[in-house]
């Protein structure tokens, strides 16, 4: 019975770690078949025994769903090919003499031996095929081997800038890629981050995680976008040119990049991609190069395709963002939430501009998926102004003097036995003590977006932690009673304590939406933070509140309430609380704050876009004010658009936008003027 009992356990282990990869990380460690196989063999040990059989068992829960809940097999019509690759103008130039070659009797209007081609961009994120029918949406299905994806069809419905009618009755199939769009990835990992959870590595990981998500919800939250780039049999709607077939996608209203440069020269070519190459980094989403094609779509059939690729379009890959380096060490380091990561201490490179000496690794799970030892050469990838990331080990340069990496068993800040939370792969410090997590509390507690102290880095809080002035977040407020303390330790002098203490003090006035992020229960980033601010009104009424009620407030879901109700079971939480309070913390909505009244009529129904420098915002912070406002932001010029605020230096929008007629162009100043008069 024993055995029995272990076996299960250990295959309900495996796969628990694999459902974890797959539904949280969208990642598969294993076949479908391999899966299945341990599948049955637990259903088969559940069947014989049954008494060993539990509510948390996986047959019961995502097990047995599984299978209905997994996204439908499907066939493409025509393969969704992928491009061969190019890296320089001498390749271009190569392509285009193969394509000469192949089609020389093939004799040319024009007489100048000219072949036209497109060149567009080539959106790095993950390919779609959307079917119309008579106009509406029917299906939408992914690449997936190119020659059978995955039915996608209910998230996709959640992509805004995906319609779901036409505007012409018509049968057509589409393709396109769905992006992230970089403000928005940004945005999610800065959510991520402040609640303790792993960061993408970069916006096609997000996107097609998100696009595999099970919960169309999650999609419907985090803004994806789409932009469409071919038009399956477009010749029996007699458009004989990609250009043309481009312009027929806008006209039936879907979305494209508005990129399409018809070239019909090498030098033309060349002449766009460095001009791509130095313009792209303007674009809200992430471009690897861009795509060539021949224009007219007669010779497409004539050139025909390989397997992968087709003859007649190749793509032009931009310089990448990752380079290699060595990875020197790994070092574990203890967040505020008690999560030890891995850090890849590096030899310094130079990635996208800027030099990189750490990378993160997550989590030890990563580290044996990505088989990393100290001493390998590694591939770094800075995605989006995010902490670099260690991609991949090229193993092929390995000498063998590479060494194992060992997760520590104990805190390396605090010595306390390491525990892992169940169900979770990381490793955690119990220790509510251990000063590397109040460090980290505090940092968090202080950081601009919450409480905004001036004056307390990350060395002065290891010094007053270290003899013993901070314990928790409350100490904060009790520093004035050791001014002249404060003043004699080394590089504090008079002015900076008395600066740090007026800071301390004005913070107690913050809004309560900030003081309810900067006391970082999980999963409660900014956003959610503010959205159960204004639900509660007041944290004495949120310490109340029951799952039940917390997931009634639109935007919660079972992950936030169960961790706001923890936090305020948890003692040592409640104590900090009642301490900020009685030191006069701001915990309540105040009349001021409340979402109606903050409205303004002149933003109320009305879209925004901001382009160009500005001088009193930054780009999510203009817009975070345009949507307190109860204006709604939008990311392209188009006749949708009502004013565009245009900053220093505004460029291709501001020209499209004037060429339109249709928006408003705002001065920062006019802007600013226009949020006054309206307000309430
Ligand atoms: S054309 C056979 N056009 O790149 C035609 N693809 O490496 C292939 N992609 O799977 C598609 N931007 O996901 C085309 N403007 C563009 C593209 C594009 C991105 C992606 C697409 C494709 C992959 C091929």
């Amino acid at each position: 019975m024993e055995n029995i009992l272990e076996k299960a356990a250990k295959i309900k282990e495996k796969i628990d770690k694999y459902n974890y990869y797959y539904y949280v990380k969208n990642e598969s460690l294993v076949s479908d078949i391999e899966y299945d196989k341990l599948m049955k063999e637990l259903e088969e040990i559940e069947r014989k025994n049954p008494e060993i059989k539990d509510e948390l068992s996986p047959t019961k829960h995502v097990g047995s769903g599984l299978s209905d809940t997994k996204f439908q097999k499907i066939a493409h019509k025509k393969p969704m090919l992928s491009l061969s690759n190019t890296y320089n103008i001498k390749d271009v130039e190569d392509f285009h003499q193969r394509i000469k070659k192949i089609i020389e009797k093939e004799k040319e209007t024009d007489g100048k031996d000219s072949i036209e081609y497109a060149l567009e961009l080539k959106l790095d994120g993950v390919s779609i095929s959307v079917h119309y029918k008579n106009g509406r949406l029917v299906k939408g299905v992914t690449r997936g081997d190119g020659a059978v994806g995955e039915d996608v069809t209910e998230n996709i419905l959640e992509i805004k800038s995906i319609p779901k009618y036409l505007k012409e009755n018509i049968d057509i199939e589409v393709r396109g890629e769905i992006v992230l769009p970089l403000s928005e990835f940004k945005k999610l990992n800065q959510v991520r981050y402040d609640s303790g959870e792993d960061l993408f590595a970069n916006p096609r990981n997000a996107a097609s995680g998100t696009l595999r998500q099970l919960d169309s919800k999650v999609v419907s939250e985090r803004n994806l976008d789409c932009y469409f780039y071919f038009l399956a049999d477009c010749d029996k709607l007699g458009i004989d040119k990609h250009s043309e077939s481009v312009e027929f996608l806008e006209n039936v209203g879907l979305k494209t990049t508005g990129v399409c440069d018809v070239c019909s020269s090498i030098e033309e070519l060349e002449e766009r991609i460095k001009y791509w190459e130095n313009s792209r980094g303007k674009l809200d989403y992430e471009t690897d190069g861009l795509v060539i094609k021949v224009n007219r779509v007669d010779l497409w059939e004539e050139l025909g395709s390989t397997t992968k690729s087709p003859r007649w379009a190749i793509s032009y890959k931009f310089p990448a963002k990752q380079v290699t380096t060595t990875l020197m060490n790994i070092t574990w380091q203890v967040g505020r939430t008690g999560k030890v990561t891995p850090v890849a201490e590096l030899e310094e490179v130079e990635v996208s501009g800027s030099k990189v000496k750490r990378a993160s690794l997550h989590n030890f799970d990563e580290i044996v998926r990505k088989d990393v030892r100290i001493g390998d050469r590694v591939f770094i990838e800075k995605a989006a102004e995010i902490i670099p990331q260690v991609v991949k080990v090229v193993k092929e340069a390995r000498t063998g003097n590479e060494k194992e990496i060992i997760p520590p068993t104990v805190c390396p800040e605090c010595g306390s036995e390491l525990g892992k939370e169940e169900g979770l792969i990381d490793l955690k410090c119990p220790n509510e003590k251990c000063p590397a997590k109040v460090r980290g509390q505090i940092e968090y507690f202080v950081s601009r977006d919450a409480m905004n102290i001036n004056g307390l880095g990350k060395k002065i809080v290891e010094k007053f932690i270290e003899i013993g002035r901070i314990r928790d977040v409350s100490d904060i407020y009790d520093l004035h009673l050791y001014r002249d303390e404060l003043k004699s330790l080394e590089k504090m002098g008079e002015k900076s304590v008395e600066n740090l203490l007026k800071s301390i003090e004005e913070s107690k006035k913050r809004d309560y939406p900030k003081t309810l992020y900067a006391l970082g229960i999980t999963h409660v980033g900014k956003f959610l933070a503010s959205l159960l601010a204004k639900e509660s009104k007041s944290i004495d009424r949120l310490a109340q509140m029951s799952i039940e009620e917390l997931l009634e407030i639109d935007g919660v879901g079972k992950k936030v309430a169960e961790s706001v109700c923890k936090a305020f079971k948890n003692n040592e939480f409640i104590e900090i609380v009642e301490k900020l309070k009685t030191h006069g913390v701001n915990f309540k909505i105040t009349a001021t704050e409340d979402v109606s009244e903050t409205l303004n009529d002149n933003f109320k129904g009305k879209t925004f876009l901001a382009t160009g420098k500005l001088e009193n915002f930054t780009r999510d912070g203009i817009k975070e004010y345009i949507e307190s406002m109860g204006g709604e932001n939008i990311s392209g010029v188009s006749k949708k658009l009502d004013y565009l605020i245009a900053g220093e230096k505004a460029g291709s929008k501001l020209k499209k936008a004037e060429e339109l007629k249709t928006v408003k162009i705002l001065t920062e100043e006019e802007f600013l003027e226009m949020a006054k008069i309206g307000e309430k």
